[in-house]
């Protein structure tokens, strides 16, 4: 009788295979068997072995149902075939990747598996915008929500608790973003707060929008910002400006800010200016550029 293989869920960072754990790069290079998703480089699952079966899962453009039930079915199948398993998943597993939902489900059916942490696009994505989501001087508190719920019949998320927090990191909030802006808004939070949208962090295409609550809305669509992009709301923001001038993007010789164009908007509360910044990484090479930017993850 063959013996159950196992099964570990990997968290693969931003995509960059310089931000993967040493853990996850050293499970990929023995893995008999890798499920992936959508927004893993080329760079990544290059350090497979070339006998590995190398299974893409992700949801194809434009398909917005689960194939939750397939991806179940499969890590079951491969694991009771003997096979060391990778399940690997952007940012971490458990951070609105229905990590938790796979980990159950192999539990329920008595397979060994292991959780790898991963690099969260909820820090990698504002870090890398030069926003550091928390700070002495003007952040103590985060939080963290999936904008993927925020609809006007959806009551779970707690706008008004939400609105004390220094900053906010919304995940899957682009297509709702309007609703998300006046709800915060609506619940006592300036129009004039500073707010950033990060697209495809860490990737070659990576955009950044930085402007305010009040705007950041129309902003987007002006911008035609896409998933995946993550959404930070807060005085937080402010930190990009100081940074932006030196911060290097990794494998990078050039400062972020050679890259930028601006167009002024407003000024913020305190006076300083805010700027619709977009920037692009088009130019560089240290990534690659394998998926557009129109393509959906949520
Ligand atoms: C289904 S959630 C998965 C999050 C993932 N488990 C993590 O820890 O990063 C997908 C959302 O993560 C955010 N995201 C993922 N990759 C991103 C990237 N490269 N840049 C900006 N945001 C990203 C977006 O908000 C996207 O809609």
């Amino acid at each position: 009788m063959t013996k159950t293989g196992k099964v570990y869920l990997v968290g693969a960072g931003p995509g960059h295979p310089d931000l993967l754990t040493i853990r996850a790069a050293e499970l990929l290079k023995t893995a008999e068997v890798i499920v992936y998703d959508r927004l893993i480089q080329d760079e990544v699952l290059a350090l497979a072995k070339p006998s590995a079966e190398k299974i893409f899962m992700g949801k194809p453009l434009g398909r917005h149902c689960s194939r939750q039930d397939e991806i179940h079915d499969l890590l079951i199948r491969k694991a009771r075939e003997g096979k060391t398993v990778v399940r690997l998943k952007g940012g971490d597993p458990f951070l609105f990747g229905r990590g938790g939902e796979e980990a159950e489900y192999l539990a329920e059916h008595g397979i060994s598996f292991e959780v790898v942490p991963g690099v969260s696009s909820c820090l990698s994505a504002p870090l890398s915008a030069g926003i550091a989501v928390t700070h002495r001087d003007s952040a103590s508190s985060v939080a963290i929500v999936t904008g993927h719920q925020a609809s006007e019949h959806d009551d779970r998320i707690d706008w008004q608790a939400l609105s004390k927090v220094d900053t906010l990191v919304v995940l899957m909030g682009i297509h709702n973003i309007e609703h998300i802006a006046r709800k915060l808004t609506v619940a006592g939070l300036s129009p004039d707060t500073p707010a950033a949208i990060i697209q495809m962090a860490f990737w070659a295409s990576e955009s950044v929008l930085v402007s305010t609550l009040g705007a950041i809305a129309e902003d987007a669509r002006h911008a035609s910002i896409a998933p995946p992009a993550t959404l930070v709301i807060g005085q937080a923001v402010r930190l990009r400006e100081k940074l932006k001038h030196h911060q290097q993007h990794i494998g990078e010789h050039v400062s972020l800010d050679s890259l930028i164009h601006s167009v002024p908007i407003p000024d913020g509360p305190s006076g300083d200016a805010l700027s619709l910044d977009t920037l692009s990484l088009e130019e560089e090479s240290c990534v690659s550029p394998a998926l557009s930017e129109k393509e959906v993850l949520q």
